[in-house]
């Protein structure tokens, strides 16, 4: 059994700042509580928010370790109160609410899944916040069903890549938009549909003509401030609209006959935030829905990049450059 009076490496940063506020610190090993595991780990994936964390912009939530990182994979080494169906030895990957980039994270019980041997432990990493929101938004928040056609802004990002994976997975038609004429070419190898360069063309006139005027049924918005107008005239009728970050602002204007006339739905959420039985209900969704996909190698994550713990400082600044194409990954172990 670990203790906390023993140490551990872990990223902490005293203040707000650039990538170089990210220096390794000796920090106690966390003490797994009731119904949560200890996981030495192994990797944790970098994602935007931990970067708005490290501005200040993006507190932790009450009760969440300051130690950024928002999903691990790694070994199960000790467990707390009441912990069924998770063993000692046991290889997971869990979403967090924080903690992550240390080497040593303590997890709900009910939030690990599975490592398989078709994954590397990078791999698990990567995996569990693009899941989770691609999941809740899309499939959940949206609806989005076989034979739906999806827009998804930023298409190589961590979360747009996920979401033509599972997309693709799951019988969706995904159209994504992306910065650069080579972002589109990789969307297009990851496995989008199509892949509109937005800085060279309007997205609102591909999108109207790769559908022959229809629209498509859903957009997973991570840009917001006047692409929610612009989304909404995507949209076909009974449109879904759900906004998961708001990178060109948190304001819109939005047209209401549009919405009444087309019968449009617009929604929204943040995964962090919510409650533990939630993620845990998507945990056990997704161990039903998606892991067999990943068990049996049909579902990996696009890894972009890997940095050493100590390196974080470089893998936000890889980030932050936006040059990225799927997942940056701390390993750790
Ligand atoms: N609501 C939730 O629960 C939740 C959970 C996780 C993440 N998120 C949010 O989802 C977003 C993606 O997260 P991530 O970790 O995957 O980050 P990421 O890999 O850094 O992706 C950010 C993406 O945003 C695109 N982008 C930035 N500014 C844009 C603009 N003005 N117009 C169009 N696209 C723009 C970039 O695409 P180009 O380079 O092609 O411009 C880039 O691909 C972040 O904003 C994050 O905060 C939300």
């Amino acid at each position: 059994m670990v203790s906390s009076t023993v140490t551990m490496t872990a990223i902490d940063p005293a203040e707000a700042g650039g990538p170089e506020v990210l220096r390794p610190v000796e920090r106690p090993v966390p003490c797994p509580g009731a119904g949560e595991v200890l996981i030495r780990v192994a990797a944790a994936g970098v994602n935007r928010p931990d970067v708005m964390q490290r501005r200040g912009l993006y507190p932790p939530p009450p009760g969440a370790p300051s130690i950024p990182g928002l999903e691990v994979a790694g070994t199960v080494v000790a467990l707390g109160d009441g912990v069924d169906g998770v063993n000692p030895g046991a290889r997971v990957c869990a979403l967090v609410a924080g903690g992550g980039y240390a080497e040593y994270a303590v997890a709900s019980a009910r939030h690990c899944l599975p490592v398989p041997p078709v994954l590397t432990m990078v791999e698990a990493a990567a995996m569990p916040e693009t899941l989770f929101t691609v999941w809740t938004n899309l499939f959940e928040r949206a609806y989005a069903v076989d034979g739906d056609v999806v827009l998804v802004h930023g298409g190589t990002s961590g979360i747009g890549t996920m979401a033509i994976l599972l997309g693709r997975l799951f019988g969706l038609t995904v159209i994504v938009t992306a910065g650069s004429a080579a972002k589109c070419a990789r969307a297009l190898e990851i496995g989008a549909a199509h892949a509109i360069n937005y800085r060279e063309t309007d997205f609102v006139e591909a999108v109207k003509e790769l559908t022959g005027g229809r629209g498509v049924n859903a957009v997973l918005d991570m840009v917001g401030g006047d692409y929610v107008a612009r989304n909404i005239a995507c949209l076909a009728a009974d449109g879904r609209h759900v906004s998961i970050a708001i990178q060109r602002g948190g304001e819109a204007t939005v047209p209401l006959w549009a919405i009444m006339r087309r019968r449009l739905t617009l929604t929204g959420s943040t995964l962090r935030p919510r409650s533990g039985e939630f993620k845990a209900l998507v945990a056990d969704e997704l161990r039903r829905e998606v892991w067999p996909h990943v068990e049996a190698g049909r579902l990996k994550p696009v890894i972009d990049s890997t940095f050493a713990l100590a390196e974080a400082g470089a893998a936000h600044a890889r980030m932050e450059s936006g040059e990225h194409v799927g997942k940056i990954v701390l390993t750790v172990a």
